[in-house]
């Protein structure tokens, strides 16, 4: 507990101070690139951004009609988007792009429509692709990562330092005797410590610290409007992100109340700037219900990374106006990584918006044994899980989350790829189907956990203790809380019936005294 709270004081400490006023202007992107590839004239997509064609361009080698191909679509699947998808060049040889960019972070974005096309049939496509000096994807059908036959186009999303005179090199390398092909490439520059905080901003890694250098790549895989709708990327902070809502998400049936405030005007910071997410995830969000224990979800992500996931708060609820009314718990796979988060501690009232990482490590394929020849380690499902902590008598028994974003890591062989899915009807795993009660207590879900004596081992039996309790209360209420209610207002009742159920008082050691 004790060193929890060092942490805490640590972070505090050299985190900027909040201040009310709104800072900064809104973030306008320096490189913004978008390559329609095998397109041979510029065109607009649905949310009017200008595409350029990739003929002739200088991104591309001088000789690119030699060593490659422009192909079309077909049939074109009426509810894939024309812009970028209709088009893509097909690559025989390894082929790169190149793009003098600044030096700092950008956002590259791939786009892969499976299909087949006028010269080639993309389910025989496996390649590799490169981004200076990271191998983004390997051995890689588009094909078998198709999310689903309805919806069988998608994009990739990556984030890569560029470092001083560098330019960001793409590379498509098709295996032996295949092609490789791409239909768009989008870059977009990002604020220089968005995602990469520098060397000051260390991460929480259970409860040690986690730095994240620019020598890293990241991958998003989740970014989530909790709570509330989807946001368009035209609707995002000007960087094209596109935020979903959670509802396929969340594990059981337990979905809270979505409060949200659309007309209450975000307070941004100058350590959570205009650009950290849009106003709307803010002024939406995801609490508890009065009849649950706990806030979960669960997200299927590749085994034996290291992920950063960023969690976005901000209270817009009037019931919740000083510190110590909503006070809750942070874990992933059932490993606290933050407890005692209070968000209006942290950000000093309401309206105002934080955002906070963690760095957590899958390593259940080591548990499953599961690494196979081609290097496969199996997908897992992380589960992410907010309940709250009673033991400064809090106002309310309750926790909230308003945004979230998952990023996988390159690991020490700057590498973020993966094997193929195995080609079964339906690719991809579905979230839905990690909704079954069986998977709820995966044993080979793993978040390492350092052994740290018996502070940690008296911590580990609280937690111990309180699962189970919050287990068997969950049991008995699972009926009452099978419901959902979409609120258009903002004022909510919050329940506080739930306090003598979970309540630590009678596990209480001299250890867990303090700090109340
Ligand atoms: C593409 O290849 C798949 C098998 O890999 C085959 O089932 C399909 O018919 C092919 N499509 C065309 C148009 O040849
Ligand atoms: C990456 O980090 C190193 C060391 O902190 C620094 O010298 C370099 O300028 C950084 N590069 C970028 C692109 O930020
Ligand atoms: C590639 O194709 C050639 C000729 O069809 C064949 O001899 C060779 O074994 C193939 N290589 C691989 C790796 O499939
Ligand atoms: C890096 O590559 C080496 C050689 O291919 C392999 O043995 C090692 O397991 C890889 N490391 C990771 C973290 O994947
Ligand atoms: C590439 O992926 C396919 C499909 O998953 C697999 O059958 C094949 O063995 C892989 N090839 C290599 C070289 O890993
Ligand atoms: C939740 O709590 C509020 C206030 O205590 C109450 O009015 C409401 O009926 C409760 N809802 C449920 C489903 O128990």
């Amino acid at each position: 507990m004790m060193l929890f709270y060092t942490l805490d004081l640590f972070l505090l400490h050299i985190l900027p101070t909040t201040t009310a006023a709104a800072a900064g202007a809104a973030y306008t992107a320096k490189d913004f690139i978008l390559l329609n590839c095998g397109e041979s004239s510029a065109l607009n997509d649905n949310s009017r951004r200008s595409w350029d064609s990739d003929e002739r361009t200088r991104y591309a080698p001088p000789n690119e009609a030699a060593i490659s191909s422009a192909s079309v679509a077909f049939p074109m699947n009426p509810f894939v988007s024309q812009v970028p998808y209709e088009t893509a060049r097909v690559f025989h040889s390894p082929f790169s792009y190149s793009f003098p960019v600044l030096t700092g972070p950008e956002c590259l974005r791939l786009y892969f429509y499976p299909t087949t096309y006028s010269t080639f049939n993309s389910s025989q496509s496996f390649f590799s692709v490169t981004a200076n000096g990271f191998t983004l994807l390997n051995n890689f059908s588009a094909f078998l990562n198709s999310p689903s036959p309805s919806e069988p186009s998608f994009k990739k999303e990556f984030i890569i330092n560029v470092q001083e005179n560098q330019r960001l090199k793409v590379t498509f390398i098709p295996n032996t005797n295949s092609s490789a092909f791409i239909n768009g490439i989008e870059l977009v520059s990002l604020p220089d410590h968005l995602y990469f905080r520098g060397d000051h901003m260390p991460i929480k890694f259970v409860d040690r610290l986690f730095y994240l250098t620019n020598d890293s790549a990241l991958e998003n895989l989740y970014r989530l409007n909790v709570g509330g709708n989807d946001v368009e990327i035209q609707d995002d902070s000007r960087m094209f992100r596109a935020w979903s809502q959670d509802d396929d998400y969340i594990l059981g049936a337990d979905f809270g109340y979505t409060p949200h405030a659309e007309d209450l005007p975000i307070k941004y910071t100058d350590q959570t700037p205009p650009y950290s997410a849009p106003e709307i995830v803010y002024t939406t969000s995801r609490v508890m219900a009065n009849t649950s224990i706990s806030l979960e979800w669960a997200f299927p992500v590749d085994s034996g990374f290291f992920y950063l996931l960023r969690f976005h708060f901000c209270e817009i609820q009037f019931e919740v106006i000083e510190q110590n009314e909503r006070v809750f718990d942070v874990s992933v796979d059932n490993q606290p990584v933050d407890v005692q988060v209070d968000v209006i501690f942290w950000t000093g009232g309401t309206q105002i918006p934080i955002f906070r990482d963690y760095v957590v490590w899958d390593c259940s394929y080591i548990f499953w044994n599961r690494v196979s020849n081609d290097g496969r380690r199996g997908k897992k499902d992380l589960r992410l899980s907010l309940s709250p902590n009673t033991r400064g008598h809090p106002k309310y028994n309750n926790a909230l989350l308003n945004g979230l974003e998952v990023f996988k890591l390159s690991d020490a062989n700057r590498s973020l790829a993966v094997a193929n899915p195995e080609p079964t009807g339906s690719s991809s795993p579905s979230p839905l189907a990690l909704k079954l009660p069986g998977n709820k207590k995966n044993k080979g879900s793993c978040v390492i956990y350092p052994v740290m004596g018996s502070l940690i081992g008296i911590l580990a039996m609280v937690i111990a203790v309180c699962y189970s309790r919050q287990s068997i209360y969950k049991h008995g209420l699972s009926i009452t809380s099978r419901y959902r209610t979409l609120t258009t207002g903002s004022r909510l009742p919050l329940p506080s019936d739930l306090r003598r159920y979970f309540s630590l008082d009678d596990i209480k050691t001299g250890n867990f005294n303090g700090n109340n």
